[in-house]
């Protein structure tokens, strides 16, 4: 054989880039009424005024960061361009399993210099975050808006929504402003909070809806032509990613992952054209890694209820109760060094959630003699899928 990589020199990609995660399109496809939405959301601030807080949700994929991104970064620079508008800082945070702390403490980061120091990971309270932000703000001047990307991840997101509506009001801020974009997959994480919060947060609300295929279409288009070479992606495969992603998600991330996958394939395989069967093949491909980032998505006790879910399935004891879930979860929340949630009820919370999102199934189970009725559970996805996912965010903890 000659050396391994002297007959590589043919790709299908122009620009494999513009088909990944991260990439941020310069044009936003299909999104008008968003748009429109979030711009009358947004307009207080060109004329000075306090901004609203906005809360913006729909399910994964459906271009929120895209869309809030896109949004900002036009604020900012028409801001610039205006006299009477204030200097607007947006400074975005992924929650990611953080804590309020460590969302505070990268606020401030994000707005102290280079040359300054970090704050601290450890050592302070979240008080003297908070504080050492005010003051920070403070110094700057302006309107500030921080955008808390996946917030239902965020441990106690109630703090820290409750603290920044409030701040001017308190006299923590006299010469700056502050307005919070929280941006969830899911709806239902409103009611996780307390309802003086959920006010304040949700003075103006943006829902994003699922795509439906020509829509998927129209991104993919746009996206193919700059990714492939020339004809070197069929339309009908473009098609085929279109109708399957809004069949399934309705989201663009879906559609996008099976177009850059189907393109993987064709070019290991050695073919100059991504066809149908690519995509076809991609779809098992996608499906598993799907599976995982949707466990990603959700809050780690939420995982750690539907990991014990699934080591009770392995273990032929499903459908279970939800005490004996409980029982289940203490242990594996002990082994991965978590404090367990102690009340019944909020495993019953997180095992309502996990069926809502179709990871698990429940079944009303009647028991005639005692006259009482209660829920069991069992998993609806692949035991092995949740093992594997967890096993890699844990890695990913360290
Ligand atoms: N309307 C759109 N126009 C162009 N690209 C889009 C659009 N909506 C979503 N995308 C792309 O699809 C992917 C997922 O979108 P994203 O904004 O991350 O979704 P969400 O935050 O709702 O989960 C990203 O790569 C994004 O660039
Ligand atoms: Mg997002």
């Amino acid at each position: 054989m000659t050396q391994p990589f002297s007959n590589m020199d043919n790709t299908l990609f122009e620009d494999k880039e513009v088909l990944s995660e991260d990439y941020q399109p310069d044009t936003i496809l299909e999104r008008d009424d968003e748009i429109r939405a979030y711009r009358d959301a947004l307009k207080d601030v060109l004329f000075g005024r306090n901004p609203s807080n906005i809360f913006v949700y729909g399910k994964t994929g459906v271009g929120k960061t895209a869309v809030t991104n896109y949004m900002l970064q036009a604020l900012e620079a028409e801001t610039e361009k205006r006299e009477e508008a204030d200097d607007v800082h947006v400074r975005i945070y992924n929650c990611n399993r953080g804590s309020v702390y460590g969302a505070v403490r990268s606020l401030v980061n994000k707005l102290r210099g280079e040359d300054e120091d970090p704050f601290p990971k450890t050592g302070l309270s979240t008080n003297i975050a908070f504080e050492t932000l005010y003051e920070k703000m403070d110094d700057i001047g302006g309107t500030f808006l921080f955008v808390l990307d996946e917030i239902d991840h965020l441990s106690d997101a109630d703090e820290l929504l409750y603290e920044f509506p409030r701040a001017r009001a308190n006299g923590h801020i006299t010469e700056s402003k502050v307005g919070v974009i929280g941006i969830s997959n899911n709806y239902r994480f409103r009611d996780s909070l307390s309802p003086k919060v959920r006010d304040t947060l949700m003075e103006k609300e943006i829902s994003f809806s699922p795509y439906d295929a020509n829509e998927l279409r129209s991104i993919l288009d746009k996206r193919a032509e700059k990714a492939f070479r020339d004809g070197a992606c069929s339309e009908s495969a473009i098609q085929l990613c279109a109708a399957l992603a809004a069949q399934d998600t309705g989201g663009a991330r879906q559609a996008l992952d099976l177009l850059r996958t189907g393109g993987d394939l064709a070019e290991s395989e050695g073919d100059s054209m991504v066809t149908d069967e690519h995509i076809q093949d991609a779809r098992e491909k996608v499906r598993r890694g799907r599976v995982t980032n949707k466990i990603r998505d959700q809050t780690i006790h939420g995982q750690l209820v539907l990991e014990s879910v699934a080591r009770l399935e392995c273990e032929e004891k499903t459908p279970s109760r939800s005490k004996e879930i409980r029982n289940v979860y203490e242990t594996v929340a002990d082994h991965y060094a978590y404090d367990p949630l102690t009340s019944l009820k909020s495993i019953q919370n997180h095992l309502g959630t996990l069926e809502m999102l179709g990871f698990l199934s429940k079944t009303e189970y009647n028991d005639g003699k005692r006259g009482g009725s209660y829920f069991v559970y069992e998993l609806s996805v692949d035991a092995d899928a949740v093992f594997e996912a967890r096993k890699q965010i844990e890695r990913e903890r360290k």
